[in-house]
């Protein structure tokens, strides 16, 4: 038996009974066969909940950059660890093998160096899906220094407070980046954005688009001459297995973006634990996760992970409808794609396409198809299953979140079945428990409750950056003892895991999580308004789309309502970016409001989603009357 690489079900069972009965003797298994380490460490696990306070692998000294690359140069250095498939489907697509990886990460740790970046210093890296994205997170991770990657879809607003809040000293970036048919000017995002963060001392800008873009003497450097200047050895800063190796923003019910930081050791070996069983990736596979290195799905699963376990990993710079719909399959077929990770949202959208953009592609090489971000509803799970799988490549539906580092609850192909709309069962070391309304865990199957993890796992997140206070109370305030997710979840008769979706003020939209105070916060800064609530509603291609509620300060025509629509939604692009917009804006007299003022986004949701029938007791509203106007105007 194997602890690190399970190949049928019963293995499944004895793996996860011996991770539950003695964590600690099981990835102390699993961290000495699979790593190489600078230092053994004194202590596996040691954790507190209520501090809370995990440490794994304490005393253990090494750098992760080792482990994705150095280890495999003597038996895969011509070995191809990343495939980048530009945007345009005529320019070539680069193999860049383990030795180019090594050498290209050297170089940029030494330019690092050289522009005075040190250990626990904060590099932001706002990069669009390009090799530099890649080698720029390797090259922190070899000095020690911490990487915040900056989805680049965010807008000037969003990318400063993400800067400012952990006082990067530097900012990584592109003279643009191609998304589809459309061009985006990166560079001056981030000038824009620099003109409120005194901490970012210099800029690093990649040649992408080539267009012309102004420089601050000084402050900005292109990257390339510097690389060619840096040499290729750099030798690994040594770090201790509870350092720091990243800090990646999430957004939260209310407040700022929760920067979550995760750890070095603990989240290697889970990122590369799970990326192994989850995928069951064999040498010579080709692997591609389509998400974008900007979320913790490419930082765990197209970066570290794959890189941990020797792999060859796609990075995709492109979008699903370019040049048309059949774009992703041509790459399947182009690449031999074995293992394909995506998320429901693209499958519902190409879903919707004519079936011929799938079927005038060979995709016989695909071995299993992942789905991640969101519940993967039921016509999309046949859909994925019949037209790409054909039947033949389990569906693994992971589900896991930024705080969780990697995936927590999982099929494992080969081994445990899949069941559509079913996350399944648990990973080995992942202890998923159910709790009831009145705060008590739930023993039986077939039962409904909030998803909770009542032991630490590797990668947990540590912290929240700057804000530990924070971290407890989001996370493991609510239930005593254990780490609350903010699903919900149903389990059935024989411990299979479905997740039902957030049970607080996080919206899924396409697969990105939105809290709704800072859009509130966006449209509340608009001069008419007034007051503002946001809620989801179930929507065919993005799973949620966005509604918004608005009073203004002065009733207007509905002339002048069309054009606040727009500057809203602009505002709200401006401030967090264009994922965030709103689909419907209602204006209205009122929102309804608790005794104490609290706004009742219960029944706003439900208006918004049109379950009229089951608004609830509204008597004890302040205002009764304006939910009869709210329902009459809805869209
Ligand atoms: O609600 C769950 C949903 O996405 C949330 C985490 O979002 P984020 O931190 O952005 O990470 C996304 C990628 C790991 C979760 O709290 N979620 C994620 N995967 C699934 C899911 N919901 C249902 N099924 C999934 N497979």
């Amino acid at each position: 038996m194997s602890n690190y690489h399970i190949k049928h079900l019963e293995e499944y069972y004895q793996v996860y009974r011996k991770s539950v009965r003695n964590p600690e003797a099981f990835w102390d298994e699993v961290a000495e066969e699979h790593f190489v380490w600078r230092k053994h460490w004194e202590k596996v696990l040691s954790y507190d909940f209520s501090k809370p306070d995990f440490k794994w692998f304490e005393g253990a000294k090494l750098n992760i950059t080792e482990n994705c690359i150095d280890r495999h140069l003597l038996t895969k250095g011509n070995e191809t660890a990343i495939i980048f498939e530009p945007n345009n489907p005529d320019e070539v697509a680069l193999h860049i093998s383990y030795q180019e990886l090594s050498n290209r990460v050297n170089k940029m740790a030494n330019v690092l160096k050289s522009q005075g970046i040190r250990k626990g210093d904060r590099v932001c890296i706002y990069l669009p899906m390009i090799p530099e994205l890649a080698v720029s997170v390797l090259a922190c991770a070899r000095i020690g220094a911490i990487h915040s990657v900056v989805f680049a879809g965010f807008s000037a607003t969003a990318l400063a407070t993400r800067i400012n809040d952990s006082d990067c000293k530097m900012v990584i970036t592109s003279d643009g980046s191609y998304r589809g048919n459309k061009t985006i000017d990166l560079k001056g995002i981030v000038d824009d954005a620099l003109r409120s963060c005194a901490s970012v001392l210099s800029v690093l800008v990649a040649k992408r688009v080539h267009s012309k873009i102004p420089m601050i003497d000084g402050r900005d450097h292109w990257m390339q001459p510097l690389l060619d200047q840096a040499s290729a050895k750099c030798d690994p800063e040594i770090m201790d297995a509870e350092d720091p190796l990243f800090i990646l923003y999430t957004s939260g019910s209310t407040g700022k973006p929760k920067g979550m930081v995760h750890t070095t050791a603990g989240y290697m070996v889970y990122t590369a634990y799970t990326f192994k069983n989850v995928f069951q990736y064999k040498t010579g596979d080709i692997y591609w996760c389509t998400a974008d290195i900007g979320w913790i799905t490419g930082h765990s699963y197209i970066v570290y992970g794959p890189l941990a376990n020797g792999a060859t990993t796609v990075m995709f710079e492109g979008v699903p409808s370019y040049p048309d719909f059949g774009r992703f399959w041509q790459i399947v077929e182009k690449h031999k794609i074995n293992q394909f990770y995506t998320a429901p949202t693209a499958i519902r959208a190409l879903a919707k396409e004519n079936i011929d953009f799938v079927n005038n592609y060979d995709l016989n090489s695909l071995k299993v198809l992942g789905s991640v971000g969101e519940p993967i509803n039921e016509e999309a799970w046949h859909w994925y299953n019949e037209n790409v799988g054909k039947r033949q490549c389990p569906i693994v539906d992971t589900w896991w979140q930024t705080e969780t580092g990697g995936i927590m609850i999982s099929p494992i192909p080969g081994s445990t079945p899949t069941i559509p709309t079913y996350a399944t069962l648990p990973l080995p070391g992942i202890q998923p428990v159910l709790m009831g309304a009145n705060g008590d865990e739930l023993y039986e199957n077939q039962v409904e409750g909030s998803l909770c993890i009542k032991f630490p796992w590797p990668s947990i997140a540590r912290t929240i950056w700057g804000n530990h206070d924070r971290y407890r109370e989001t996370y493991f305030a609510a239930y005593s003892g254990m780490y609350f997710t903010g699903d919900g979840a149903t389990r059935d008769a024989v411990g299979n895991y479905r997740i039902t979706g957030r049970i607080d003020d996080v919206i899924i939209v396409s697969g990105h999580n939105l809290g709704t105070a800072p859009i509130e916060d966006a449209v509340n800064e608009h001069p008419a308004v007034a007051e503002s609530a946001i809620v989801g509603f179930p929507h065919d291609i993005k799973g949620n789309a966005l509604y918004g509620y608005i009073t203004l300060k002065e009733k207007g025509e509905s002339l002048l309502q069309d054009n606040l629509r727009k500057e809203i939604n602009q505002l709200i692009a401006d401030r967090i970016g264009p994922i965030a917009k709103l689909d419907k804006v209602q204006f209205t007299n009122g929102l309804p409001k608790t005794r104490s003022g609290k706004i009742m986004r219960r029944i706003l949701r439900k208006v918004a989603c049109n379950e009229l029938d089951n608004l609830g007791d509204t008597s004890t509203l302040l205002n009764p009357e304006c939910v009869k106007h709210i329902i009459e105007g809805r869209l």
